[in-house]
């Protein structure tokens, strides 16, 4: 083992965060674990992870079960492909694997949504392979400790040549997990608290009093900004929601039909032309309930809600996968996106159009 190996494990074996999948030997369970992580906070995977596991202790649970329960238990976790992902991954498990998550990489790498990360972390943690795993936070530690002249993303072979020497060929799944915890706790974007870094000695960028200049930053394209408008379409006591399609953003969550406002188009205009183009119906616009706003992580909008009454026309899945009428009460039972939420308090929750056209076909 590396003394740098040496130092690190030491730190992480006195001071590692406390998480509910450490020390857990079920690679089906660390494997999830993995997932929801990507992207994703600790503090606000652990419920997921909790009510996930009592829902779906196993991947035949997970595979016995529709895309709209799986996206119900992710709904709010963001990045909705990777739950779209495991699900596929775990019925692949179950029908291939006779419900054993692989212990080799090859086979492993091949389920959906399974890249180097997630074969690294997995395998290492899971079956004790010796493969680096390298997130965001393992990238700044790494050019941190080497200087890399580069951003991470033009680094990477350097960045996986350390970690390949210095993984610990009895810990590695610790290896890699201290390398995360020390990226996320003590070797910080912001504030980075070196004075109590276990590796600080073998720090470059620590030696010359430069850590504040690693990592090189990535060049980003600035975020654009959309206006969207969305209708509430209102027939009798029921609203329309429509499926996202379940290739690309927000995959088959349900919302309601809308679109981006055009240049020199109202909000009113966008929803009845959107909800034309998606489901075929004609309907009438009524009064905004007003405008909320949202950061994704590629691109910020603000969403305005338009109540609008049933007109005509028979629902069509033009620009959507699906679409159903609803009592407002079955809006807890889908999942929707995040900006969604943030409409509902907005809402009326009964029909504000009197003299509405009340049977539905
Ligand atoms: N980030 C993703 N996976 C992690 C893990 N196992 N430990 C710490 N941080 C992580």
């Amino acid at each position: 083992m590396t003394k740098f190996s040496q130092k690190l494990l030491s730190w992480y074996h006195s001071r590692k965060r406390p998480m509910p999948w450490r020390g857990e030997r079920d690679p089906y369970k660390i494997w999830l674990s993995e997932v929801m992580l990507q992207q994703t906070q600790v503090e606000t995977v652990v419920p997921y992870y909790e009510k996930w596991l009592k829902k779906f202790p196993t991947p035949q649970h997970v595979a016995q079960a529709s895309e709209d329960e799986v996206l119900k238990m992710w709904e709010g976790l963001g990045y909705y492909a990777r739950g779209r992902n495991f699900y596929e991954a775990c019925r692949d498990v179950v029908r291939t694997y006779g419900g054993k998550v692989p212990d080799d990489s090859d086979s492993f790498a091949k389920l959906k949504g399974v890249g180097p990360y997630t074969v690294a972390a997995v395998q290492s943690i899971a079956f004790g392979r010796p493969l680096p795993a390298i997130d965001g936070n393992v990238k700044r530690v790494v050019s941190r400790l080497l200087t890399l002249k580069k951003p991470p993303s033009q680094s990477l072979s350097e960045i996986e040549l350390f970690l390949k020497e210095n993984i610990s060929k009895e810990e590695p799944g610790n290896f890699n997990q201290a390398m995360m915890d020390l990226g996320a706790t003590l070797c910080r974007s912001e504030r980075p608290a070196c004075s109590t870094c276990p590796v600080s000695s073998f720090c470059e960028a620590f030696k010359k009093d430069e850590v504040g200049t690693f990592p090189i930053p990535e060049r980003r394209p600035s975020r654009p900004h959309y206006r969207i408008a969305i209708g509430i379409v209102w027939r009798g006591d029921k609203i329309l929601v429509t499926r996202r399609p379940s290739k690309g953003l927000l995959g088959g969550l349900w919302e309601f039909p809308g679109g981006k406002i055009e240049k020199g188009e109202s909000a009113k205009e966008c929803v009845v032309r959107e909800i034309q183009e998606e489901v075929g119906l004609d309907v009438k616009a009524g009064n905004s309930v007003g405008v909320i706003r949202h950061a994704y992580t590629h691109f910020s909008i603000e969403m305005e809600g338009i109540p609008c009454q049933y007109v005509s026309g028979r629902p069509k899945a033009l620009g959507c996968d699906a679409w159903r009428w609803i009592f407002w009460e079955e809006i807890s039972s889908l999942a929707f996106p995040k900006a969604n939420h943030k409409l509902f308090p907005l809402l009326q929750k009964t029909n504000p159009f009197s003299n509405s056209n009340n049977i539905i076909l």
